[in-house]
């Protein structure tokens, strides 16, 4: 019984080990993306901190790798989290969805924030869970960036900017 225990551990180290040289590709594009992510949904530095602490690293095409990231099976583990996490909610992306998606998805981003789903379980065991201040103060973003992407400048602005803000939006609908 003891060697098959002491067995079962030398394959385990060696698994292990072995795994530390299979790297998962690395998650690491500019940043310029969630710059203009920040200034369209006018982040404060209170939320980015937040959220660069505790969401980019999963839905952003730029997650930091401190080294703990970098050992399997915590590599592996995020690596798989990531793509699964970007696919749903791309902060990185965000200036090709759709209002409507925009909207869609801060509505989750509320709902799972309010139903402590994220950030992802086993994530938080090192990074720690968000406290009750930092998710007032997400939903309080979202709710308010919500109201703000819906918003139509056009109606409330005076006639004589209105050409530039014309100019504008054909500018945008044409990226879509
Ligand atoms: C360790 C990786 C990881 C971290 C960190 C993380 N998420 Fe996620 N997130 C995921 C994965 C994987 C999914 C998809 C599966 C699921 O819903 O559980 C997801 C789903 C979501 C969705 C749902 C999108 C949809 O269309 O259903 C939202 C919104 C979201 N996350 C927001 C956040 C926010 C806000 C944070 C930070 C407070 C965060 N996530 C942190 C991995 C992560």
């Amino acid at each position: 019984m003891l060697t098959k225990i002491k067995n079962f551990f030398i394959v385990l180290l060696l698994v292990l080990v072995i795994s530390q040289f299979l790297r998962p590709e690395k998650n690491e594009a500019s940043y310029d993306s969630i710059t203009a992510f920040e200034e369209a949904t006018l982040v404060s530095s209170d939320v980015k901190t937040i959220l660069e602490n505790n969401c980019y690293d999963c839905h952003t095409n730029s997650t930091r790798y401190p080294l703990h990231m970098e050992v399997s099976p915590v590599s592996h583990w995020m690596a798989y989290h990531i793509e699964e996490g970007k696919e749903h909610f791309n902060i990185s992306e965000w200036e090709s969805y759709t209002i409507e998606e925009k909207d869609h998805k801060l509505e989750e981003f509320i709902e799972e924030i309010r139903m402590m789903k994220m950030p992802l379980k086993p994530y938080t065991w090192i990074n720690g869970e968000l406290s009750s201040q930092d998710r007032e103060k997400l939903i309080k973003w979202a709710k308010e960036t919500r109201i703000k992407i819906k918003e139509k400048p056009l109606d409330s602005l005076p006639k004589a900017e209105s050409d530039t803000i014309v100019v504008d939006s054909v500018k945008v609908d044409s990226i879509k």
